[in-house]
């Protein structure tokens, strides 16, 4: 298995992942770009529009220094075409029996979802200890997350579902957060009228929130 603590190392690097739903490559391409010019270069492009392994090659091409993994990967097969078109990390909601052993012989590193403790504890055992809190404001959010850390403060989490600009810093306050998911930094209204330059703003000012130290 790709190691997970070179993904925490990554992801520790941004306080924001944003999580992204692209209809067509020249969208991913002109949110991509706002997104990097902002600060956040670690971009989770989802397999939940056609185009999206498409826009995760055109993007990783065009933005050479930026990492971009995919997000909604629910599959074996979906982890090996992942990784087939060279993404940095692969993001799931999360985990199954066979991703699990999918991900052992997968050269991309994983980050599966867990949402609570028997399904921590059934990551760990799977040997990953860098999980994605989902659906982190459905599933129990703050409380559930500062819970956890009592009996299994050995992982941590980028929780994700339901978080914005407001909820993030209580999020990266916690001791095993290392950084939160969030589609807020995209608004669809944004997208539609092409307006690039709320998606940069938004993203200049998600990555100015940091893990107080
Ligand atoms: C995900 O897939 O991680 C979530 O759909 C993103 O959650 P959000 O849209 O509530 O930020």
């Amino acid at each position: 298995m790709q190691t997970q603590s070179s993904l925490i190392e990554r992801f520790a690097g941004v306080p924001v992942i944003p999580v992204l739903e692209f209809s067509s490559v020249d969208e991913a391409l002109h949110v991509s770009e706002a997104l990097i010019a902002g600060g956040l270069p670690v971009l989770e492009i989802t397999l939940r529009t056609p185009v999206a392994l498409e826009a995760i090659k055109a993007v990783a091409a065009a933005f050479p220094d930026a990492v971009v993994g995919a997000g909604t990967v629910l599959t074996p097969a979906q982890l090996q075409a992942v990784g087939e078109a060279g993404v940095k990390f692969a993001v799931s909601p999360g985990l199954t029996p066979a991703l699990a052993v999918a991900a052992q012989g997968a050269g991309v590193a994983l980050l599966p979802g867990v949402a609570t403790a028997s399904e921590a504890m059934a990551a760990l055992e799977a040997g990953f200890q860098f999980l994605k809190f989902f659906p982190a404001e459905a599933a129990g959010g703050i409380p559930m997350l500062r819970s956890l850390y009592g009996p299994l403060a050995q992982l941590r989490f980028c929780p994700t579902g339901g978080i914005d600009a407001a909820r993030a810093p209580s999020y990266l306050a916690l001791p095993n957060v290392v950084c939160v998911g969030g589609s807020w930094v995209v608004p669809k209204d944004a997208v539609a009228k092409g307006d690039w330059e709320r998606v940069r703003t938004l993203a200049r000012e998600a990555a100015a929130l940091r893990k107080p130290s």
